[in-house]
This record gives C-alpha cells, sequence and structure tokens, in this order.
C-alpha cells in the first residue's frame, strides 16, 4: 500500500523533471524535427500527468466533435495520443484514427496506449503536420491541441489541414493565445502586459501564443464553435494564460 507522502514526493518530483525541461533544459537540434525530439525525449513518460494540469480545454473539444460513423480523424502534433482517452467508447465509431507528431519519444509512449487498449483501428504517424497527407484519402477532422502555437509554420499546417478536409470536414484546435492589440468586435482584447508576458515567457520552450492564429481560423473556416477562455498555469500564483477553443468547418 502506498503511502500519500510518498505519491505527493514522487508526483513533485516528476514535476521538477518536467519544471526542468521546461525552463533550464536548453534546446538544440539542427532542425525543427530535432529540437522537437530534443525537448520532448527527457520528459516523454511524465508528460501526460503534468500537461493534464497546464493544457486546459481538450476533454472539452473533443466533447464538442462528435466522431463521424466509419469516419477518419487526425490528430496533429498528437503526441503521447493521450487525447484519444476523450473519446470513450466512441472511438470504436471512427474507421480510422491517426496520431501524427515529429517526437519519436511521444509516438512511443501513443503506441503503448494504444496496445494497451486493444484499438485496432489507431495507428501512429511519425511526420510533420504541414505537410503530411494520409494515403487513404480526405479525412472528416482534423484536431490541433496545442501543437499549432509549437509549429512555426503554423499557416502551413492549417492549409495543409484544409487540403486534407473532406468538404464539410470538421477542424477542432485548443491553443494558447494573445489577442491583437485591436481585436476585431467581439474578441477579446488583452492588455499590454498579457499579450507581452506570454509570448516572452512560452518562447522560452519554442511555444509561440500568436495573434494570428483566431483571424486565421475565422476566415478560412465557418465557425461552428468559438470560445475565449484563461487557466491558471501550475507554479504561477495569480497567473491566468489566454486559451481559446474552436470548431469550424471546411466550406463545401
Ligand atoms: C504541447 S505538445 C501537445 C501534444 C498533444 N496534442 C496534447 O494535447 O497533449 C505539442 C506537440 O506538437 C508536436 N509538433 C510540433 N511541431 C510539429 C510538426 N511540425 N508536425 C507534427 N507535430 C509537431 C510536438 O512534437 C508535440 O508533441
Amino acid at each position: 500500500m502506498c503511502h500519500l507522502s510518498f505519491v505527493i514526493c514522487m508526483s513533485f518530483a516528476s514535476d521538477l523533471k518536467i519544471l526542468y525541461h521546461l525552463a533550464l533544459k536548453p534546446v538544440r537540434g539542427k532542425d525543427h524535427a530535432a529540437r522537437m525530439e530534443n525537448f520532448y525525449s527527457g520528459q516523454a513518460e511524465a508528460y501526460d500527468d503534468f500537461r493534464k494540469r497546464l493544457l486546459k480545454g481538450r476533454q472539452e473539444l473533443w466533447n464538442l466533435i462528435p466522431p463521424p460513423a466509419g469516419g477518419t480523424w487526425i490528430d496533429m502534433g498528437g503526441g503521447t495520443g493521450g487525447n484519444l482517452d476523450y473519446f470513450g467508447d466512441s472511438i470504436h465509431n471512427l474507421g480510422k484514427v491517426y496520431v501524427l507528431d515529429l517526437s519519436h519519444s511521444l509516438l512511443e509512449v501513443a503506441k503503448k496506449r494504444i496496445a494497451a487498449k486493444g484499438w485496432t483501428n489507431v495507428e501512429t504517424v511519425e511526420a510533420d503536420a504541414t505537410t503530411y497527407q494520409p494515403p487513404s484519402g480526405p479525412v472528416d477532422v482534423v484536431t490541433f491541441s496545442y501543437s499549432l502555437t509549437m509549429i512555426p509554420d503554423w499557416f502551413a499546417a492549417l492549409e495543409n489541414a484544409l487540403a486534407m478536409l473532406k468538404p464539410g470536414g470538421t477542424i477542432g484546435v485548443v491553443d494558447f493565445y494573445v489577442s491583437r492589440k485591436f481585436a476585431s468586435d467581439g474578441l477579446a482584447r488583452h492588455g499590454w502586459m498579457t499579450r507581452t508576458f506570454w509570448p516572452a515567457w512560452f518562447a522560452m520552450d519554442n511555444v509561440f501564443p500568436s495573434p494570428d492564429h483566431v483571424p486565421f481560423l475565422h476566415r478560412h473556416f465557418d465557425v461552428v464553435h468559438f470560445q475565449e477562455r484563461r487557466a491558471k498555469v501550475p507554479y504561477i500564483p495569480l497567473s491566468r494564460v489566454p486559451y481559446y477553443l474552436f470548431v469550424g468547418r471546411k466550406r463545401a
């Protein structure tokens, strides 16, 4: 039987490891793929627990998109495949699910998860979200959960998603962002501190919250659902980082 204090100690040690990778360890690599693998290889096994507390809104995004019967869903930058758990039993309704990522170490965790759950319709793909097209043809749903902010050519990833979606297909995005200084009417306007602090803070980890993702999504997709929110950040007291949920449809 484990003692509560031992469990707390172990989870704090795991957090310290993650915090070291987030705050101190320099990220090296000759290209983007190498930098992603370098960043994630030492924290792959502890990834899910810490990110559950940092990356909010993922379950809500999955709840907003009903899995199409027999359809194909691709999770871009899907990492450890943690989002697959949000499907519940409805994962079996899908014909095919791809978890695409550049990080080999995170996909190894995803593979173990898929094998343990016995999901025969789920496949991992080690590839770049800006260029990959599934061999099975156009897809029904594309999701990006906290991956757009890590993709330098995020506009290429969204154009690629648009290209791979069937007409009427669904895109779902949940991610950090900051507003434009003069955000359009109806959208949140963040103050100078928010627009300056969060991009500078996240840039240390090659995460780039942008004022342009939300306008780009609104311009290229019909909006089904859009919500702007704030979330607490572990170990940063009083902090509230902005994030959004977007569900859109490819125009016919
Ligand atoms: C913050 S993690 C999010 C992982 C997962 N979607 C989640 O919600 O926990 C960002 C992920 O994007 C992946 N990534 C970054 N650039 C990528 C690219 N160009 N193509 C595919 N994956 C990429 C990283 O390797 C990483 O797994």
